[in-house]
């Protein structure tokens, strides 16, 4: 089977390696590898495979769940494609809110038959009587990335819990991709904390700037993790020792004191002074900022160019930065700002748009 084309992959892969300014950068910024122990000792396979009980068990800490209703995986993305792969088959039907990370509806699309729910624009709420009218007798899964990327939005608990209830009610399971939610000053409730039809992913990437790590893990349900376990045989196998060494010291075992709760608290700080600068900066421009969440915002394009990829190509050419089309996320007409990079940076980036603007 050919594989959808990953938009927004691609774009990178075009522009991203010439240009001077990454302003389409989803994450935080990266920490250096100097600030964790990276002295691993042997670089074998992380046995057990599906990560140290320790690990497991105090990632599962921030669910409610025990070691047994996790599994570390090869960042977010992997533990995504493991529960599509395995929780999906041909014939059921899934519910994927959008616009949202391209995977995110195109691995269930590759599988079984897809309802999109889209938010709207400009606030980007979700109508929950919407999930509703798209669940049918044969849904096994809906999917709610939350905050949401690209538009920066976050649901409420009450959002986030009806859409949980409805999954429930139909005996589905509601996958929160969660990658985004250490970056709110006060997030949502997490999916797997809600119930036996709840299974989180996440990972160290977009909310501790520890992306290169390509760490991250699914909780849920132990039945639901066994089949997610039964895939990953056939994918990594184990996660990658690296990753899984900075993991323990995040969130303290393997006789490391937790980091958790700094690493989250300066990259909030630092989500917190940039966004002010860009708030400033799109005022300034005309461009509506609507507060979001994390440290992603979905701009519209500015007046006079034909659509958002003629924009970000001009951005590019000109002003040697990079943006994110709207159209790799289903949204023709903005652009994806990626605020997270480091101050400095981000300054430089914004002058050179504004050049172009
Ligand atoms: C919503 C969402 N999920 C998952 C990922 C992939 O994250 P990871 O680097 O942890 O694999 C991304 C990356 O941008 C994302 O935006």
């Amino acid at each position: 089977m050919d594989a959808p084309t990953f938009e927004l992959e691609r774009w990178f892969a075009e522009v991203e390696a010439g240009a001077d300014v990454m302003l389409a950068e989803s994450g935080v910024r990266s920490l250096p590898a100097s600030d964790f122990d990276t002295d691993l000792g042997e670089l074998g396979y992380v046995i057990p495979t599906n990560g140290e009980p320790a690990l497991r068990a105090a990632i599962g800490q921030r669910y409610g769940r025990s070691a047994d209703e996790v599994v570390c995986t090869v960042g977010t993305q992997e533990a995504n494609f493991l529960a599509f792969q395995s929780l999906l088959s041909p014939g059921d039907h899934a519910v994927v809110v959008t616009p949202t990370y391209q995977s995110l509806h195109a691995i269930p699309d590759s599988i079984c038959d897809v309802t999109r729910v889209e938010l709207a624009a400009p606030d980007w709420t979700l109508d929950v009587d919407a999930v509703a009218e798209a669940i049918r007798p044969e849904t096994e899964l809906v999917v709610l990335n939350n905050p949401n990327n690209p538009t920066g939005h976050q649901h409420d608990a009450e959002t986030v819990e009806a859409v949980y209830d409805l999954a429930a009610d139909a005996d589905a399971y509601l996958l929160g991709d969660e990658v985004y939610r250490r970056l709110a000053p006060d997030p949502a409730p997490a999916v797997a904390s809600l119930g036996e039809h709840g299974i989180s992913t996440a990972g160290l990437s977009k909310s501790y700037g520890l992306a290169g790590c390509r760490f991250g893990w699914l909780a849920g349900p132990e039945d639901a993790v066994e089949d997610v376990e039964a895939w990953k045989d056939y994918t990594t196998i184990s996660p990658g020792t690296f990753g899984h060494h900075v993991a323990e010291q995040v969130f303290g075992v393997g006789g490391f004191e937790s980091r958790e709760a700094e690493l989250r608290q300066a990259a909030l700080d630092h989500v917190e002074t940039n966004a002010e600068i860009t708030a400033e900066w799109a005022r300034e421009h005309d461009l509506d900022w609507d507060d979001p969440v994390g440290c992603n915002v979905l701009l519209d394009v500015p007046d006079g160019f034909d659509d958002s990829r003629a924009f970000c190509r001009v951005v590019v050419d000109e002003a040697s930065v990079v943006l994110a089309p709207g159209d790799c996320f289903g949204v023709e007409g903005t652009f994806r700002l990626g605020f997270g990079l480091p101050t400095e940076e981000l300054r430089d980036g914004l002058e050179r748009v504004a050049g172009v603007l």
